[in-house]
């Protein structure tokens, strides 16, 4: 099996930025390497989930229900089609984001079921899989949400006001106190780009000699 990592963190803290840098980084050691992210993964069905999910008409139309299901569903679809395909064939996994987003986005910051609840429904969809490792990239929310205010993002989620994405940093606060240690770092991004990069190939090479 290969080794499945993922980035987390609040809209506009450099995850995909710093997947990307990881993916090239590894890419040019000469690993297989799958980059992909959620929602929208690599496939046709996850990007069209994706676009329900994000799309700023949708906003206050999509019951909390319904937007944790298909953040669900969409990960069913990302797992049984991409990730595990990837994993069975030796690929280095690079997601951004998994399943701590919907602790903190939906079940934190939106409230839409316990803690309990939602921990049952996501090891049916995820077959109890999980990452090997993930960057837990934290960041202040005003200064993600003008990251990408600057760079002309505004999806649905975008939209919500500062006080929902503190909620969502509180949400990786408390996901993060539940997971053991040695499955998370957290990187502080308020600084260079090179500099968390590098930080993140000193805990690879240090964890998995990769
Ligand atoms: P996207 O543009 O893909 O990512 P980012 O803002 O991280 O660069 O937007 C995905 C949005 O979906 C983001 O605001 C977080 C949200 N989200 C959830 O609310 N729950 C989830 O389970 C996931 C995976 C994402």
């Amino acid at each position: 099996m290969g080794l499945f990592i993922v980035f987390e963190g609040v809209d506009g803290s450099g995850k995909t930025q710093q997947s990307r840098l990881l993916s090239d980084h590894l890419k040019r050691k000469g690993y297989k390497v799958l980059l992909t992210k959620e929602p929208g993964g690599d496939d046709s069905i996850s990007y069209m989930i994706r676009l329900i999910l994000l799309n700023p008409d949708h906003k206050n139309k999509i019951a909390t229900k319904t937007e944790l299901m298909l953040f669900e569903a969409d990960r069913a679809q990302h797992i049984d089609r991409t990730i595990m395909p990837a994993l069975r064939n030796d690929e280095i996994v690079i997601s951004d984001r998994f399943d701590a987003a919907t602790y903190a986005y939906q079940v934190y910051a939106r409230n839409v079921c316990s803690a309990e609840e939602f921990f049952h429904l996501n090891e049916f969809v995820t077959n109890a899989l999980s990452p090997d490792f993930t960057f837990w990239l934290d960041l202040d929310p005003t200064i993600g949400l003008k990251r990408n205010a600057n760079a002309g993002k505004k999806d649905r989620f975008e939209l919500e006001g500062i006080e929902f994405h503190r909620n969502v940093r509180e949400g990786y606060i408390e996901y993060f106190q539940n997971i053991p240690e040695e499955k998370y770092a957290k990187i502080t991004t308020n600084r260079p780009i090179k500099k968390i990069h590098e930080e993140i190939l000193q805990i690879l090479d240090k964890k998995f000699k990769i």
